[in-house]
């Protein structure tokens, strides 16, 4: 029995197709609040696969009756989908394309005393908010960062959002930070390394849910990379959407390293697409909104999704 469901639950060739893994998705949705509804199937199926095994479940519909029974598991569920992976100043080079080309231009963009304003979106557990405030605190000096810097930091998971908020970070999770800077902006304590408090309480942490939540507003420089590619085309497209609205006229999107922008003349614009930057496209009609948001139109476009994700994360 046990072998049978293996053979048909977990050989899966087709997983838009598996009706036992939509009926689990239904009820998380329904009686769990977890909507993964606009999640690539393939790789939520590898996430749950990986969970289901490691506590020898070999079917969907059995998944779900130990959900039922064992309400910690959800927790458990929720660690392995939601990847939090992170780090401080993720692709370096990219961040020293920010430190050199964007900053200086968001700032030269401002009047003297103008606020900016800064949204890391899926931020896990912070090392990306953090990093971003410590090239503006550089770029502008600490005093000033103080008096004009505003941040936003939210991610779906709150675990992530609770740890992010604390600022404090192992010798490990320090190590991606160039000396010069861990010395000026993080202290040295018994819990580790925390950082520089008064430029934390510049950030605001929130849970928020890309694929459905109201975005931000007035933001200078939108940070939201690898989080869109675990996120099926429509969603995506919401999502850039709502990007759109969430930025100022002048300012950037800064995407992950295997994450790009196809509909860029619609929507954004390249900046540079080996670091993934690119600025909010100024023209945008209201016409422009109704073809990306409706997904017949963007497939007679040609194209299935405004988001580029390589063949081997999908
Ligand atoms: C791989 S981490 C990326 C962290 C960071 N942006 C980076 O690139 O290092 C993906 C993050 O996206 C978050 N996430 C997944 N789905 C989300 C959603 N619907 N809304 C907001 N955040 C989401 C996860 O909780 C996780 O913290």
């Amino acid at each position: 029995m046990a072998l049978q469901e293996k053979t048909s639950t977990l050989v899966i060739n087709s997983p838009e197709a598996n009706p036992e893994f939509e009926a689990l998705l239904d009820y998380l949705k329904h009686s769990q609040n977890c909507d993964y509804t606009g999640y690539r199937r393939s790789t939520l199926m590898r996430r749950f696969q990986h969970r289901m095994q490691s506590i020898n479940i070999n079917s969907y519909q059995s998944y779900r009756q130990y959900l039922q029974s064992e309400p910690r598991e959800l927790l458990a569920l929720l660690n392995d989908v939601l990847i939090n992976v992170t780090c401080f100043f993720r692709d370096r080079d990219a961040w020293n394309y920010l430190a050199t080309d964007i900053i200086p231009k968001i700032i030269a963009s401002k009047q003297p005393d103008e606020p900016i304003r800064v949204w890391s979106a899926g931020c896990a557990s912070g090392e990306e908010i953090y990093s971003s405030l410590i090239l503006l605190a550089e770029a502008l000096g600490i005093e000033s960062c103080l008096k004009r810097v505003r941040c936003f930091a939210t991610d779906v998971d709150q675990a992530a959002i609770w740890q992010a908020r604390q600022g404090t970070y192992s010798a490990r999770d320090i190590m991606g930070i160039p000396p010069v800077l861990l010395e000026k902006y993080f202290q040295h304590t018994e819990e580790g390394y925390v950082f520089h408090p008064q430029l934390r309480r510049t950030i605001i942490f929130v849970h928020h849910d890309l694929a459905k939540d109201a975005p931000m507003s007035k933001i200078d420089l939108l940070m939201c990379r690898n989080v869109l590619i675990y996120f099926n085309p429509e969603a995506q497209t919401s999502i850039l959407v709502r990007f759109h609205f969430a930025l100022k006229n002048t300012s950037f999107l800064f995407l992950g390293k295997t994450e790009s922008v196809i509909s860029r003349r619609e929507i954004f614009t390249p900046v540079s697409l080996k670091h993934r930057v690119y600025a909010k496209g100024l023209n945008l009609e209201l016409q422009d909104y109704s073809s990306l948001i409706n997904p017949h139109k963007l497939k007679a476009s040609g194209r299935t999704s405004i988001v580029d994700v390589p063949k081997k994360l999908r």
